[in-house]
């Protein structure tokens, strides 16, 4: 059966851990896998803007043997001219799998209902979960297991980068902490479905108002723009609004004393963190940054595995 990557709940704990495993091998070893030797090509489709995106899947496309074609959807069909199931009908004839930005996770999803090749979820508004790969590759390198460690997320916890922490970090047994003003802490389905999820794991999913409540002790304490791609009008009220969130020297302090940092960037220093802090010895975001290569490399290995 075709496996697609939409969300961070759409792998198990232990298919989680496989790709991790993956990764890891990959990173040592970064020529030893070579499924798209061919070449064949994979599709990566951008309807928002990207650099570590489209730089990690070019170059991890063409490490596996393969072929990417990089399209930006303004100059395509797609978005508004022809629908996303149409698009995967043409392409799953000619690529071996399709990756995409976009905007409405509903899009990826109609996508996906309509092909029998791997969909990759390179970003929406919903989740980010080829990130979330990335960022538990760093933690194992840096702390070890996932399991039982506590990772809090500052800032817009609605956002992609929130809702995708909660997810993955209890499918992994993780304990999560999302702290936002209540108006912006993940949608309520999200949660639930993170909260089942913990039951099962030994994870938790805990929503904090008070930024100080959530950093004490934690292990890992992360933090993204609180201004995602497409909210660009509202970035006054987003200012305004998660200004107590920022990640600041004095909140890390709070943390466990050897917490690490994490960012998905790109960062605005001075907003949602200072720049003692990103530029810091617990910061790990240039590492989090390069394994977002090995762990999509690891993510497409294991997808096409799927394939038979
Ligand atoms: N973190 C991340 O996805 O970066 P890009 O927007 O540059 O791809
Ligand atoms: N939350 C951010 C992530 C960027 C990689 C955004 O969607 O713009």
């Amino acid at each position: 059966m075709t496996r697609h990557l939409l969300r961070d709940d759409d792998l198990s704990p232990i298919e989680q851990a496989e790709i991790l495993d993956l990764a890891v091998e990959l990173k040592q070893d970064r020529w030893s896998q070579r499924p798209l030797e061919g070449p064949q090509t994979v599709a990566v489709i951008f309807d928002k803007s990207s650099t570590r995106t489209r730089v990690s899947f070019a170059v991890g496309i063409a490490d596996l043997g393969g072929s990417p074609l990089i399209i930006t959807s303004a100059n395509s069909q797609l978005g508004g001219k022809e629908t996303p199931s149409d698009t995967a009908r043409v392409m799953e004839r000619q690529v071996a799998a399709i990756v995409w930005r976009t905007y409405a996770q509903a899009g990826l999803e109609e996508m996906a209902r309509g092909t029998r090749i791997p969909v990759v979820n390179a970003l929406s508004d919903d989740f980010h979960p080829c990130q979330l790969l990335a960022d538990f590759l760093t933690i194992r390198e840096h702390k070890g297991e996932l399991k039982g460690l506590t990772l809090a997320y500052f800032g817009d916890g609605r956002s992609n980068m929130g809702q995708s922490s909660a997810l993955a970090g209890v499918v992994a047994g993780m304990h999560v902490r999302i702290a936002s003003p209540i108006e912006y802490a993940p949608r309520e389905d999200v949660v639930a479905d993170a909260d089942r999820i913990a039951k099962t794991t030994g994870g938790s999913v805990a929503l904090y108002t008070d930024p100080l409540e959530a950093a004490a002790g934690a292990d890992v304490i992360v933090t993204d723009t609180w201004v995602s791609m497409g909210k660009e009008e509202e970035k006054l009220a987003r200012l305004r609004d998660l200004g107590a969130y920022k990640v600041t020297a004095e909140l890390m302090s709070l943390a466990d004393p050897a917490a690490i940092f994490l960012h998905c960037l790109p960062a605005d220093r001075g907003y949602e963190v200072d720049a003692e802090v990103i530029d810091g010895p617990q910061s790990v975001v240039w590492d989090e940054a390069e394994n977002r290569l090995h762990a999509q490399k690891a993510l497409l290995v294991w997808l096409l595995r799927q394939q038979g």
